[in-house]
């Protein structure tokens, strides 16, 4: 299954419909979560993680996210442009995440996700879109938080599309599915 986590809360609006193209262009089994509806509590860095090997907090990251990232074969992240960053929701994401993928110390336990990387080889993709300006250093944060993980990252792309619907947007569309394809070959690079 090939994971695609969207950090808007517009359903309706451009990141989810790239992160869908994306999805669409693996020609895999996929599955989209919006990080609107997992209830996301902020990371209070309190870093038990690193000595319990999972976070305290019960929410749909450490219920839903966490499961899904390390099941998954690859994951497509995208996020809105926010004053020149990514949104809340996947800054809240990607800080929770650091129970999985960047702790990398601590006790070895039974737990898958204490004391590994454990995306470490997948590969990944980052979209995003914006009105105007500011979707460079919005793709830089999420590769950057991507590559601690160790998640290999095949492709990036940010959408400008000021307040126009990018699903009308055939060119955009298209390397969006192109990026799709791009995982798609890396994961058959994977297996072989
Ligand atoms: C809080 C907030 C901050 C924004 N900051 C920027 C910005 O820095 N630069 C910009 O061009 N557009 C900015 N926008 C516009 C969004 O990037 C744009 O509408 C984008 O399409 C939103 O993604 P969505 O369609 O998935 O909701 C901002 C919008 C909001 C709500």
């Amino acid at each position: 299954m090939i994971l695609g986590i969207c950090g808007s809360g517009r359903k309706e609006g451009n990141t989810g419909a790239l992160v869908e193209e994306v999805l669409k262009g693996t020609g895999a089994e996929t599955e989209l979560i919006w990080l609107i509806d997992l209830n996301l509590g902020y990371c209070t860095g309190c870093m038990r993680c690193v000595f319990e090997g999972n976070c305290w907090q019960q929410d749909g990251m450490t219920n839903i996210l966490y499961k899904k990232m390390l099941d998954c074969e690859a994951i497509v992240l995208g996020s809105p442009c926010y004053y020149g960053e990514v949104s809340g929701l996947v800054k809240s994401m990607m800080d929770r995440s650091i129970a999985l993928g960047y702790m990398g110390i601590g006790k070895e336990s039974e737990n898958p996700m204490h004391g590994r990387k454990p995306l470490a080889g997948k590969p990944g993709a980052v979209v995003g879109a914006v009105a105007g300006h500011g979707i460079e250093h919005t793709l830089e944060v999420m590769e950057k938080f991507l590559g601690y993980s160790e998640i290999k990252v095949v492709g990036k792309l940010g959408a400008v599309a000021g307040m126009d619907d990018v699903r009308e947007k055939q060119d955009i569309m298209e390397q969006a599915r192109g990026l799709g394809v791009k995982i798609r070959e890396a994961l058959r690079v994977k297996q072989k």
